[in-house]
């Protein structure tokens, strides 16, 4: 969702901000902007792709050395270049960004129209340009003037402010929305992710919750919203600018498929000792839950089954959005495993506070490092499988799959399937090997409207994800399902041709999955099979490697899944990046 960049220096801030933008438009946007300040505020602003703007607007040749920018996912005020940011105030004096939603806008608006100010957009966040120029009126100091301003809103933020009187600072405030300061060498940035900064510093301040900092380009104070002041440290990011390159590959979504051995052997190499006490907190649990959602809902749903059938531990999985329609028998006695790979899903987020005020122990797993669901938790565990650009997840589910079977192996300590565990990438490896035969598959069905994907056991969550991530990148409509229930209503959408895909590796579901697969041949369907070898059955076949143990197929079988994907969207000419409609984390409820 949107994204902010704050650059403060001594070079020209436009360039910086426009790769800044272009970095985080993995993030979903639909209109974007710039502001600069040289002698007087500058701002370009519009509707649609950096890169076409900067045809029109040529962001790189505004002028400053201190600025910021902005990609919008519009929610309050359609998409239009008035509401694209940044903000300004009705004399020119503040410059905004904002990221998050203000909730009593409406009640300011009127105010601050009562005191004659003018706005120029429909948005919710253009109240905080026109408060802090009304602030400044009756504060001397950008601290005080901040502070007046962040008592009088209400809802989620993360906004950067400059003002024409002190344009050597920068403000950033955060609420419930991350904001992180990058600390560089005579300059520094402020932006909603490290993405914004990282082929400059890879030293970051995560600010906390109600926490405002003045950023000028040697120095960074911090206080939170009594006023206090807070020392904050830098931590180093490990992710790398060679990270956001797509290398040889055509989409970030290929390149992020083929990573994933290299992603699940870094998500393995955890320390012993915290797997221990993560699996241990589990294991301890009275009651324990599980929460996600999209991809993440689908390794929650997948633990759930793991736990159960190695570790003999009952769990109740739910989607981080239903927590409030769902009364759980949640209390203080309970452990909450959320899982995110962003770890700023605000569903999650809210899944989580509600879990707290009811006294229950919060863990998680996330992929990025000082995010708001790791602040929240009492221990986390990160994927650590680098950064994932492609909005649909893909090598963050696999690596999220592969700690969750190390966190189960710890808590039933099978040391035996931990063995076969470390070897799972070269499985992984051997099923990307099988590429072209899924490419051709899915050309193959390129004109299908329906899919439908099957599975029993721990193959039913893979299915879902298999599903999910067709919808994602090729916009088709499919549908994952139990295998053995879909006699049980959907039988009756087959028709001769219906594409089936059906999960169905030789394990103990093997039989089973295959006479439910006979059921939907009968009626028409065409089925194909994922397994390790054909079957008379399979109208068409995906091959996956033979694994030693049955528990580690769902890592394996996922990878054709994502290709399937892949490819049905590049044949149907489509971004498989940047999928329409979808944002890679969603910061809205
Ligand atoms: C968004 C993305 C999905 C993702 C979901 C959960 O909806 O488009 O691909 O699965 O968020 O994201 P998280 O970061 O919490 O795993």
């Amino acid at each position: 969702m949107c994204g902010i960049i704050g650059y403060i220096g001594e070079r020209n801030a436009s360039p910086i901000l426009f790769e800044a933008l272009r970095r985080m438009e993995y993030r979903g946007y639909d209109s974007a902007g710039i502001a600069t300040f040289d002698d007087n505020f500058i701002i370009k602003k519009g509707i649609g792709k950096i890169s076409d703007l900067d045809k029109e607007l040529n962001f790189r040749e505004m002028q400053g050395t201190a600025g910021m920018g902005h990609t919008r996912w519009a929610t309050h005020g359609g998409v239009t270049k008035e509401n694209a940011h940044p903000h300004w105030s009705c004399r020119g004096e503040v410059v905004i960004v904002h990221n998050g939603i203000i909730e009593n806008y409406s009640g300011l608006r009127e105010f601050l129209s009562s005191r004659g100010h003018k706005f120029t957009s429909s948005t919710d966040s253009e109240v905080i340009a026109h408060l802090l120029e009304e602030a400044m009126k009756n504060h001397q100091d950008l601290k005080s003037a901040a502070l007046s301003v962040v008592a009088s809103l209400k809802g989620s933020y993360a906004f950067l402010a400059m003002t024409r009187s002190k344009p050597d600072t920068i403000i950033g405030a955060r609420k419930d929305v991350p904001l992180i300061v990058g600390i560089g060498r005579g300059e520094n940035f402020l932006s909603s992710d490290v993405f914004g900064f990282i082929d400059r510093t890879n030293q970051a301040i995560f600010m906390d919750n109600k926490e405002i900092a003045l950023v000028t380009k040697d120095q960074v104070e911090f206080f939170d919203f009594t006023g206090k002041s807070i020392s904050k440290k830098p931590a180093t990011v490990a992710w790398e600018v060679s990270d956001f390159s797509k290398k040889e590959f055509l989409h970030f979504t290929l390149k992020e498929i083929h990573e994933q051995p290299l992603a699940i052997r870094q998500t393995l190499s955890q320390e012993v000792e915290a797997v221990r006490e993560f699996a241990s907190l589990i294991l301890k649990a009275k009651n324990l839950f599980i929460t996600g959602c999209g991809t993440s809902f689908h390794a929650a749903l997948l633990m759930k089954y793991l736990l159960a059938r190695k570790a003999k531990i009952r769990s109740e999985v739910f989607l981080s959005s239903e927590i409030e329609h769902q009364k759980y028998l949640m209390d203080g006695d309970s452990v909450l495993l959320a899982i995110s790979q962003s770890g700023e899903t605000a569903d999650v987020l809210s899944a989580v506070s509600e879990a707290k005020s009811r006294g229950v122990k919060v863990i998680s797993i996330a992929n990025v490092m000082g995010c708001s669901l790791a602040r929240e938790s009492f221990k986390t565990l990160y994927t650590r499988c680098g950064p994932e650009i492609g909005v649909a997840a893909t090598k963050s589910f696999t690596s999220q799959v592969a700690l969750l079977y190390l966190i189960a192996s710890e808590a039933c300590s099978d040391l035996a399937m931990r063995k076969f565990l470390i070897e799972s990438p070269d499985y992984v490896e051997q099923a990307l090997e099988f590429e072209a035969r899924v490419q051709e598959i899915a050309y193959k069905y390129m004109n299908a409207n329906d899919f439908y994907f099957v599975g029993r056991g721990d193959h039913y969550p893979i299915a879902l994800e298999g599903a999910l991530k067709l919808k994602e990148l090729s916009y088709v409509h499919a549908e994952g399902m139990a295998a053995g229930e879909f006699k049980h209503g959907t039988l009756a959408l087959i028709e001769k041709g219906t594409p089936v895909v059906l999960m169905n590796p030789p394990d103990e579901t093997y039989v089973q999955t295959l006479n439910n697969a006979m059921e939907l041949k009968a009626r028409g369907a065409s089925v194909i099979g994922i397994s390790t070898r054909p079957n008379a059955c399979y109208d068409d076949f995906l091959q996956i490697p033979e694994l030693p143990t049955g528990i580690l197929y769902p890592i394996v079988e996922s990878v054709p899944l994502q290709m399937l994907a892949y490819f049905s969207s590049i044949g149907r000419k489509l971004d498989p990046d940047y999928p329409r409609n979808l944002a890679k984390s969603v910061t809205v409820i």
